[in-house]
């Protein structure tokens, strides 16, 4: 009987050295220490000795179970210390490696032209709002006095999504927006930045969809005084203190008088050169006295009330400011021109 046990010993620590890892070590102990081991099998039939036999079989199978335990923990330990050890090595965490740099963006140069109109005109005392690119037809002309069958339609070669509805062809819809919201108060000062969308084939200087900055002021007693000098603070503040601005008779069907704002040359300060056609001076912006009929068809009695508004292209002006000669640039967003204006 001793031999049994002392077999049973020998092949239990034989197998347990095989063993490596977690799961078979459970499997040993089940084996060997389980209910339905071998060990405890013989535990039970020790009620089947003779009396005098059975304190040192019963001695015998102790130490057994108790040799069995201390090998069971020891291998535990064992497999359980190599076991961290692997998922420590695994899940180390090279601090040597170099880090993955932070890409930091640009405003974008229109944005930036955009903004820095828009501080200037808060300076002023203006309000910025913005309106829907998607216009009805009414605003985007009718109100505008550009009925139907006017010529100056043409002008602006339009996409249109029904009869009555259309991508706006300009910022000056909000001119009527804004006066119709208003109404009947006064000051009105508004700054309208907005995409803008016309039906032109892309090149250097044209593109299908681009920004307007709209400006409207109506008020008792507005003047083309009023309008030249928000103008000339407004090319100072972006251009420099040396900046004038001049204004030739033009013609919109919104504005009477309209007329043309030409900056002086930024490329050779009015001495002429390339970039003014060796004029000395830019084309920046369209403006006029609001006329009498948009106010009117607005809600604003023209004998009473008077405007003026203005309507501008920050891209020309980003061109202008950046040197940049091709607008189509402006809309490729090539990282290497972008990053130029990380920083500005
Ligand atoms: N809406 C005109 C255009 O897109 C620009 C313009 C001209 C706006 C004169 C105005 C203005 O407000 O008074 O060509």
């Amino acid at each position: 009987m001793k031999q049994e046990l002392e077999t049973l010993h020998g092949k239990a620590l034989q197998e347990l050295g095989d063993v490596q890892d977690t799961k078979r070590l459970g499997d040993w102990r089940v084996t060997y220490l389980g209910k339905k081991s071998e060990l405890t099998t013989l535990s039970k039939q020790m009620g089947q000795l003779d009396a005098e036999s059975r304190p040192a079989y019963g001695q015998m199978l102790n130490e057994l179970r108790q040799a069995l335990e201390g090998a069971f923990a020891t291998t535990k330990a064992t497999i359980e210390e190599a076991e961290q050890n692997a998922r420590l090595a695994s899940e180390t965490i090279d601090i040597t490696l170099p880090g993955r740099a932070i890409e930091v963006g640009a405003v974008h140069p229109i944005s930036e032209v955009v903004r820095e109109i828009e501080d200037v005109f808060l300076g002023m005392g203006f309000s910025i709002v913005d309106g829907p690119e998607v216009e009805t037809d009414h605003y985007n002309f009718e109100m505008l006095n550009l009925p139907k069958d006017h010529p100056a339609r043409d002008m602006q070669d339009t996409f249109y999504i029904t009869e009555e509805l259309l991508l706006r062809t300009h910022t000056s819809p909000m001119q009527v927006r804004t006066m119709e919201r208003m109404h009947p108060h006064v000051p009105i000062k508004v700054l309208v930045p907005g995409r803008v969308y016309r039906r032109d084939e892309d090149d250097a200087t044209h593109s299908h969809a681009f920004t307007q900055i709209e400006g409207l002021v109506v008020d008792k007693g507005i003047r083309m005084s009023d309008l030249k000098g928000v103008l000339e603070a407004f090319a100072k503040a972006l251009f420099g203190e040396h900046q004038r601005v001049r204004l030739r008779p033009s013609y919109f069907p919104f504005t009477e008088p309209s007329a043309e704002v030409d900056l002086v040359c930024v490329h050779c300060q009015g001495s002429g050169c390339r970039v003014c056609k060796e004029t000395g001076w830019i084309e920046i912006l369209g403006s006029g006295m609001v006329h009498p009929r948009v106010l009117d068809m607005a809600g604003y009695d023209s004998e009473i009330y008077s405007g003026f508004a203005f309507g501008m292209g920050p891209e020309r002006i980003a061109m202008l400011k950046y040197g940049i000669t091709d607008i189509r640039q402006l809309y490729q967003n090539d990282l290497r021109l972008l990053r130029q204006f990380a920083g500005v």
